[in-house]
């Protein structure tokens, strides 16, 4: 991959890398495309494909995790991917080198699923490496990722510019994800209480966070399989908690539907 990637640098080719973990859905489609878009025709859109193991603090979802690489290869044609970088491992056995970040990545996700952030940080970064793109394109869904990524482009100095695509939904308001095909059975309608508790929140510009955020774990826990992990309304930029929810802010939010481990976020 890197020799190819050196070729492209060579020849002055622009190059933009979408990293996946595959189950690729619409939300991937058009994350692809706004990387076709930057670069235009004659730039090199990757999309990468790898489960990264290490960033699964649970070892059953990493083993329940969607793999569907024949369909996502098909995808991949159909959005006119240049490459598709699919690595069977990235990792040498005796590894002992990782990214780590110590301060966005110490709340939200960071808490409830340790170790997350390193391991995507190090394979992003081993991403990076392997591909040299000039652009990366990130989805808005997993906003505290698309923030750690950007102080990780920031503090280790990458000449890369991240780009972020906007959080697409089905009819019902569930955000896209690779994970949504593990709702089963009723989970599915269940799991429209995150996007509906999000606009509840939109209802609430002016409440004291500490209240909302009880208001809305009692609403998303009337589901009968549905279990909160963390609401938090939160400054854009520093992802630091605020106390008065307002127009502006984010609020990111997490639970448990059945198995299945959903995350969303909204702009306030
Ligand atoms: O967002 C994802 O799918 C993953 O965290 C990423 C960025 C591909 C790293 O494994």
């Amino acid at each position: 991959m890197q020799r190819q990637a050196l070729g492209w640098r060579q020849a002055g080719s622009r190059v933009v890398l979408v990293p996946t973990m595959g189950a690729l859905h619409d939300g991937h489609r058009s994350l692809i495309s706004l990387a076709r878009k930057k670069v235009k025709k004659d730039g090199v859109v990757v999309v990468s494909i790898y489960v990264n193991p290490v960033q699964f603090n649970d070892p059953q979802d990493l083993d329940n995790y969607p793999r569907t690489l024949s369909l996502d290869k098909k995808i991949c044609r159909e959005e006119s991917v240049d490459i598709v970088f699919a690595p069977n491992n990235l990792y040498k056995k005796d590894e002992s080198v990782e990214v780590k970040e110590d301060n966005l990545t110490t709340r939200l996700e960071g808490v409830h699923r340790p170790g997350h952030f390193t391991g995507v940080m190090t394979v992003v970064a081993k991403l990076f490496n392997l591909v040299l793109p000039d652009f990366s394109v990130f989805g808005e869904k997993d906003f505290q990722q698309v923030a750690v990524i950007r102080r990780m482009v920031r503090d280790m100095n990458y000449p890369i510019s991240i780009l972020v695509g906007p959080t697409l939904r089905e009819v019902d308001g569930l955000a896209m994800s690779s994970r949504n095909v593990l709702l089963t059975g009723d989970l599915r309608g269940q799991a429209t209480v995150l996007s509906r508790a999000i606009e509840l929140s939109r209802q609430s510009i002016g409440s004291r966070s500490v209240y909302l955020k009880r208001r809305l774990r009692r609403f998303i826990e009337k589901q009968p399989d549905a279990q909160v992990d963390y609401i938090e309304f939160v400054d854009t930029i520093n992802l630091n908690p605020i106390k008065t929810v307002n127009k502006g802010s984010r609020i990111l939010l997490a639970a448990k539907i059945g198995p299945v481990r959903l995350i969303d976020n909204g702009l306030l």
